[in-house]
C-alpha cells in the first residue's frame, strides 16, 4: 500500500510539473470592478451565467459531492449515467483504493472513439464540499460563497483559482464530440468578479433570508 501511495504521489508530482505550459489560464487576467459599481440585479445576472457553467456536465460530472462515482454524459450517451467499468474514486478521490483515474485519463484527450479524456493534471474528483451535480442554482451559489465549503476563498481567490487550476481548463477543451462549457474562461472569471463585487447575491436571498447562516455584508 505504501508503495502504491508513493507511486501515486510521484506521478502527481510529474503531472503537476508539466502543468505550467500552454494553459488557457495563462492568458487570463483578474478584472476587479470598482466597489459599488455592480448592482444586485447585475450580480444575479452574472450568477445565472456562472450557474450555466458550474451545472454543465463538463464541470458537474467531476463535482459529484459525497458520491465516489464520476458521471458520464455527452454525445455518446442518451442520458447522464454513472461512469462505466465500476469506477470508484474512493476516499482519495482519485481511485487509489481501486484503480487510479490516471490509468486511463492521461495528460491529454485520447483521439480514439470513446477514448478517455485528459489534461495536464492528475485526473480526479473535486472535493466533496464542491457538490454541484444535480444541485440547484441556489444550492451551488450558497456553497460557492460559503468560506467553510469553498476552500476558504474570497471571490477574488475563487476567480484567480479558476485561472490557475489546470484540471478545470479541460472543460473548455473536452475532446471528441463533447460539448465544451458555455462562455470563455475569461468571461467566467469576470462573472465571478461581478457577482462578488455585487455582494455574492443568490437567487433566493429575499425568500430564504440568507438561510445558509452566513453574512455577506
Ligand atoms: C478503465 C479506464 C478508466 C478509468 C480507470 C477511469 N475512467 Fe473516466 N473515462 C474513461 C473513458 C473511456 C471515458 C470516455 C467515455 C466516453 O466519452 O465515451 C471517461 C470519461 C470520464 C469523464 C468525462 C465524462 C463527461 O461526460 O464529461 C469523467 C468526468 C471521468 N471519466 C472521471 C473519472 C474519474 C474521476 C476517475 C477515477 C476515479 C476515472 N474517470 C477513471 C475511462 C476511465
Ligand atoms: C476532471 C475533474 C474536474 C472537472 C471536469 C472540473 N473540476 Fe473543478 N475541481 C476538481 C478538483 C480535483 C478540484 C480540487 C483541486 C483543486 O482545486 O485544484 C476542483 C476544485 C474546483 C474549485 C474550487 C472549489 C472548492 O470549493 O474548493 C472550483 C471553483 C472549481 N473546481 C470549478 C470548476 C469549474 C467551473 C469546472 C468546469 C468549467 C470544473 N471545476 C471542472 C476537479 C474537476
Amino acid at each position: 500500500m505504501k508503495s502504491v501511495i508513493k507511486t501515486c504521489l510521484l506521478s502527481l508530482f510529474i503531472v503537476n510539473s508539466m502543468a505550467a505550459e500552454n494553459s488557457i489560464g495563462d492568458k487570463t487576467v483578474l478584472n476587479e470592478p470598482e466597489a459599488g459599481s455592480v448592482s444586485t440585479q447585475q450580480g444575479l445576472d452574472s450568477w445565472s451565467r456562472v450557474y450555466e457553467v458550474t451545472s454543465h456536465p463538463r464541470c458537474a460530472n467531476c463535482h459529484v459531492g459525497n458520491s465516489p462515482y464520476p458521471m458520464w454524459s455527452g454525445p455518446s450517451f442518451t442520458k447522464t449515467q454513472r461512469h462505466g467499468m465500476n469506477i470508484n474514486a474512493g476516499a482519495s478521490r482519485m481511485g487509489v483504493e481501486y484503480i487510479m483515474c490516471s490509468t486511463c485519463h492521461t495528460g491529454s484527450n485520447s483521439e480514439a472513439d470513446h477514448g478517455a479524456p485528459g489534461v495536464k493534471d492528475a485526473w480526479r474528483l473535486a472535493p466533496v464540499e464542491a457538490d454541484w451535480f444535480g444541485k440547484s442554482s441556489v444550492e451551488i451559489c450558497q456553497q460557492l460563497r460559503d468560506p467553510k465549503r469553498n476552500g476558504n476563498r474570497t471571490y477574488q481567490e475563487i476567480a484567480s483559482h479558476l485561472g490557475h487550476d489546470v484540471i478545470l481548463h479541460w472543460a473548455w477543451n473536452p475532446g471528441g464530440e463533447r460539448e465544451p462549457v458555455p462562455y470563455s474562461l475569461q468571461e467566467h472569471m469576470d462573472d465571478i468578479m461581478l457577482w462578488g463585487v455585487a455582494g455574492m447575491p443568490c437567487p433566493d436571498d429575499i425568500n430564504s433570508n440568507l438561510n445558509d447562516g452566513v453574512s455577506y455584508e
